[in-house]
């Protein structure tokens, strides 16, 4: 009879491995099907926050609590480009401003002899004479769809403590503003390839550059050979300033090219917001330059752009990543400048970084 107890012994197992075996798979189906349904709902709200922030209009009267609240729950989402409205804004930026040819002013665009119209004083024009005209890059640099991954940095708080340094640097082309230090680099970054400052900055921090270009060709050092870019033409009085500044660099860093805005690039663009229903008298020089990141880079990253004065998490924030100096009065309507950016990102435009970058 032993041949019969083997067989039932064999049996036995059988039906005991069959069933561990089918509860396993049953385990992990249900299992799947659980993540399967938690991931459909979390793309549905994901989907419905994303439209959300786009039908919005302005951030008058927005409640910021429940605003941040969407803002937070909008980062957990996954970020996928959208080729479709990357192509729509890049080409609507092309045929309205067209930064691949006149971001900067440059000998290609002008000729001698002619005036440049400023900027924000439509009334007042500049002779491009013969020495003017030679201070001039021959060509724009970049061209629509150039460059890859481009890093626009702003320098709000919110990038202290965001780990976002190597994230930065990674990009084939980094952009930052008003001379922002790079010292805090595990946040911000080291490298830099194009520098904005402005002409009160100037004004303020360097008085006699004629006769001491020193600090300011120190601080510029730090930034490699990465081009300063100055709006010269965009207030009467800034031109001095920044033509000051092209001198001294020009003597003290000779490698480091200083070039200026164009001012029918800015205005154009200026009115091309102002459509879109951006309403302040000025758009801010980060809004001009992620336009034009957008047009030109292949992938825009935006870093530091949060105009609120509390994190996700309603912790308090410095103004800037290095000080905690605000303006004393707002010339951008800066919250309403985010909603665009927003909403930029919801559409897969472009990828705005708020709070910690992940490794
Ligand atoms: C991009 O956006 C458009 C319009 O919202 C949508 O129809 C399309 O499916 C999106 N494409 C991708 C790849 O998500
Ligand atoms: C932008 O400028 C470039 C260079 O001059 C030119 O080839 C191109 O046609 C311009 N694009 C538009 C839309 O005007
Ligand atoms: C610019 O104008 C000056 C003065 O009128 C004249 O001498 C010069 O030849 C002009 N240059 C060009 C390139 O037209
Ligand atoms: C950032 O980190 C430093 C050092 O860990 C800490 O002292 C500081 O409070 C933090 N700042 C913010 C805004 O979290
Ligand atoms: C970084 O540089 C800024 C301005 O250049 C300076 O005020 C600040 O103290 C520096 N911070 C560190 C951590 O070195």
């Amino acid at each position: 009879m032993r041949w019969w107890s083997a067989a039932t012994r064999f049996c036995l197992l059988s039906v005991l491995l069959l069933f561990v075996i089918s509860s396993t798979i049953m385990d992990y189906y249900q299992l799947s099907r659980d993540g399967f349904m938690e991931s459909v709902q979390k793309s549905l709200k994901c989907r419905k926050l994303r439209e959300r922030l786009v039908a919005m209009t302005t951030m008058k009267k927005v409640d910021i609590v429940p605003f941040l609240q969407v803002v937070r729950e909008l980062m957990d989402c996954p970020w996928r480009l959208n080729l479709t409205h990357r192509e729509l804004h890049r080409t609507e930026l092309w045929a309205c401003c067209n930064a691949s040819d006149r971001l900067i002013v440059t000998r290609q665009n002008t000729h001698v002899n002619q005036t440049l119209t400023y900027e924000a004083e439509r009334w007042r024009k500049k002779l491009v004479d013969q020495t003017l005209w030679e201070m001039f890059p021959k060509s724009v640099p970049w061209s629509k769809g150039l460059l890859g991954r481009c890093a626009v940095v702003g320098s709000g708080g919110i990038l202290q403590n965001s780990s976002c340094g190597e994230e930065i640097d990674r990009a084939d082309y980094i952009i930052r503003f008003n001379l922002a230090p790079v010292n805090q680099s595990r946040d911000v970054g080291l490298k830099t390839d194009l520098i904005t400052a402005n002409p009160s900055q100037i004004i303020k921090q360097y008085p006699d550059l004629h006769k001491n270009p020193g600090p300011l060709a120190e601080q510029m050092s730090v930034y490699g050979n990465a081009r300063l870019l100055l709006p010269a033409f965009s207030f009467a009085f800034g031109t001095a300033p920044c033509f000051k500044v092209y001198h001294a660099l020009q003597k003290a860093l000779p490698q480091q090219e200083v070039v200026f805005f164009h001012p029918d690039y800015l205005f154009e663009l200026g009115q091309f917001w102002r459509r879109r229903g951006q309403k302040a008298s000025r758009i801010s020089t980060g809004l001009m330059l992620a336009s034009s990141a957008l047009e030109i880079c292949e992938q825009v990253h935006l870093y530091g752009f949060w105009p609120f004065s509390v994190d996700l998490s309603h912790n308090p924030l410095q103004h800037h990543y290095f000080d905690n100096v605000g303006p004393n009065h707002y010339m951008h309507a800066m919250p309403e400048e985010f909603l665009l950016l927003l909403q930029l990102h919801s559409q897969g435009a472009l990828q705005l970084h708020v709070g910690h970058c992940r490794a």
